[in-house]
Parts: structure tokens; C-alpha cells; sequence
């Protein structure tokens, strides 16, 4: 990737750290302080912050003025630091370490790491509402995120996750799970900078077919990192997934590999309805190789 395109991407991450610390969660006159603390533990925890990147990206792509964004960025990564939270859970996949640090709820307590979740779940829509954008762009892209979020999107992606640890999946069941538990909520990134921008149909059509790529070229990593990767550079613990419905136990890792090069490629395919795509080009590609 060249170097311009590496700083934009800085400049898209330091960004949204900076309106995260400036801006949410900060209030000293509510009783509350520890839900808050709690919130902005897991929200300013670092991470790659690739669903904000690709909501700048995508309006930027699109003619969109990027910095406007911000409220859209800081929604959807929102709704990934909750979805987080609660996968981490002793309920759910009863880890200690996210992001480098302590799970949440290793920190605060259970009964707080959920409501935790809840609040930036609800505040998530609450940022959605409040952008500098036309009534229905707003409306749009509540919609999207809800619908990518919810029970048809990320949870009930997450439920069909748990439910397939007792049985042996075809390969169809485990692309229909990754696509919602990890494709539905890098899709609302994509889809809301496109909304952002006000780009056209095909332009919205286009970052759908791109995040279902993407996001499962992202899943198939994750899976092979579960493997090959380390511990304390992914700031998660490895292993965790042994004997589940993952992309590896189905495939292989040297198949894996191949398949995640592959979608990568089909995801960048997906681009050419966009200008300036140099960034997302370089992005793409780099997580091919991800250790993080
Ligand atoms: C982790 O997502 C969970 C999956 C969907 C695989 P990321 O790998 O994007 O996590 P952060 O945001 O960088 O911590
Ligand atoms: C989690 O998938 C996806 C969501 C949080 C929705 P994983 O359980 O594979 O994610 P990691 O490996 O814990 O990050
Ligand atoms: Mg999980
Ligand atoms: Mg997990
Ligand atoms: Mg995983």
C-alpha cells in the first residue's frame, strides 16, 4: 500500500478514536459513572476500527464528504464493541481477553458488562438519529444497521453460532452463520457510508456485494488465526475455537487460505462502481495477510 493511502487510513482511525474520546460517553453529572466507565473501556480499547474505516471510505468513494460521517463510523462500531462484550460473556464464549485487555466482564461484573452492551446497542441509534443528514437518509440508515444488527443480521447469526456447536455443519449452514455474525455488520458499514455520501442504487448494490465478500474473507481469517496465530498480537486468546463449525475445521488451512485470497479478489471485483478506490484496494488485500 502506498504511503498516502497507509495515512489516510491513519487519519480515518485517529479520527474516530478522537471523536470517541470527546464525545461519547463523558457525562459528570449522572449517578451512573460506572456504566459509563464501563462503555468507554471496551469502546476505547483500541481495535482495528475497520467498520468506521469502511464508512469513511465508502462516502469518500462515493464524492461523500468523510468527516461528516463520523456519526454513522461511531454508530456502527458501536454496535461491534456490544456485540463484542456479550460474545465474550461466561453464557457465550467465556473469554478473558479482548482488544489486548481484560473482557468487560472480567472488570466490572457480568450484570454491568450486559447493560454495558445494551447502552451502546441503544446510544448506537441514538448517534444514527443525530447525524448532520436529510430525515430519510437517517431513516435509511437506521434501518440498514437494525436490520443487519438484529435478529435476521449479527444476532441471529450469533444464535445459530451457539446452537451449531452440538452437530456438524454443512458448508452452507457455516457460510449462512459467518455471513450474519460477521458479514451483516461490516455490510451496514459499507451500506451507511454509501447512504452518507447519497450515492446511487448501483453504488448501494455494489458495497453489499463487496462486504459479503469481504466480510467473509475477514471470517475465514479469524478462523485461521484462531489457529496460527498468537495470542498477545491479536489481543484474543487462540484456540478458542477447537471443534467448532469454523472455516478450517471444514477446510483446511492451506483451502482456507486460498478462499480467502479468492473473495478478497471477488470483494475488490465488486469496487469498479466507485472512484478513488486505491485505499479500499490496499486494505482489502492487506487483510489477506492480517495477524491482528
Ligand atoms: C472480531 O472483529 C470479531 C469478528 C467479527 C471476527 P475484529 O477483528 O474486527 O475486532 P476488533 O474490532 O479489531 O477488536
Ligand atoms: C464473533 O465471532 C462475532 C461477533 C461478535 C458478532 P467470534 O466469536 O468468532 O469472534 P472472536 O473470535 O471472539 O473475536
Ligand atoms: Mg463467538
Ligand atoms: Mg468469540
Ligand atoms: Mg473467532
Amino acid at each position: 500500500m502506498s504511503l498516502d493511502m497507509q495515512e489516510l487510513l491513519n487519519e480515518y482511525r485517529e479520527y474516530i478514536e478522537a471523536f470517541f474520546q470527546e464525545k461519547c460517553f463523558q457525562y459528570d453529572s449522572e449517578p451512573q459513572k460506572t456504566l459509563f466507565s464501563a462503555m468507554r473501556y471496551s469502546l476505547l480499547a483500541g481495535g482495528k476500527r475497520l467498520r468506521p474505516i469502511f464508512v469513511y471510505d465508502f462516502c469518500r468513494m462515493c464524492g461523500g464528504d468523510w468527516k461528516k460521517a463520523s456519526h454513522f463510523a461511531a454508530a456502527v462500531e458501536m454496535v461491534h464493541t456490544y456485540s463484542l462484550i456479550h460474545d465474550d460473556l461466561p453464557c457465550m464464549d467465556n473469554d478473558d481477553y479482548r482488544r489486548g485487555r481484560l473482557t468487560n466482564h472480567k472488570v466490572y461484573g457480568e450484570a454491568i458488562a450486559v447493560l454495558s452492551g445494551d447502552a451502546l446497542l441503544t446510544a448506537a441509534f441514538s448517534y444514527l438519529a443525530k447525524a448532520d443528514y436529510s430525515a430519510q437518509v437517517r431513516i435509511d440508515a437506521v434501518s440498514v444497521l437494525s436490520d443487519c444488527a438484529g435478529e435476521l443480521g449479527m444476532v441471529g447469526g450469533q444464535v445459530l453460532d451457539i446452537q451449531s456447536e452440538e452437530r456438524l455443519c454443512t458448508d452452507q449452514e457455516v457460510l449462512d452463520i459467518q455471513s450474519r455474525k460477521t458479514g451483516a455488520l461490516i455490510r451496514a458499514a459499507c451500506i451507511l457510508g454509501v447512504l452518507a455520501a447519497g450515492g446511487t442504487r448501483e453504488q448501494l448494490a455494489a458495497a453489499g456485494d463487496f462486504a459479503s465478500n469481504l466480510g467473509l474473507a475477514f471470517q475465514i481469517r479469524d478462523d485461521i488465526l484462531d489457529v496460527i496465530g498468537d495470542a498477545s498480537t491479536l489481543g484474543k486468546a487462540v484456540g478458542a475455537d477447537v471443534g467448532k463449525n469454523t472455516f478450517v475445521h471444514l477446510y483446511g488451512l492451506e483451502e482456507c487460505d486460498r478462499l480467502v485470497r479468492y473473495h478478497t479478489k471477488k470483494a475488490i471485483a465488486a469496487l469498479s462502481a466507485f472512484d478513488n478506490t486505491a485505499c479500499m484496494i490496499g486494505l482489502a488485500n492487506s487483510l489477506t495477510t492480517r495477524i491482528s
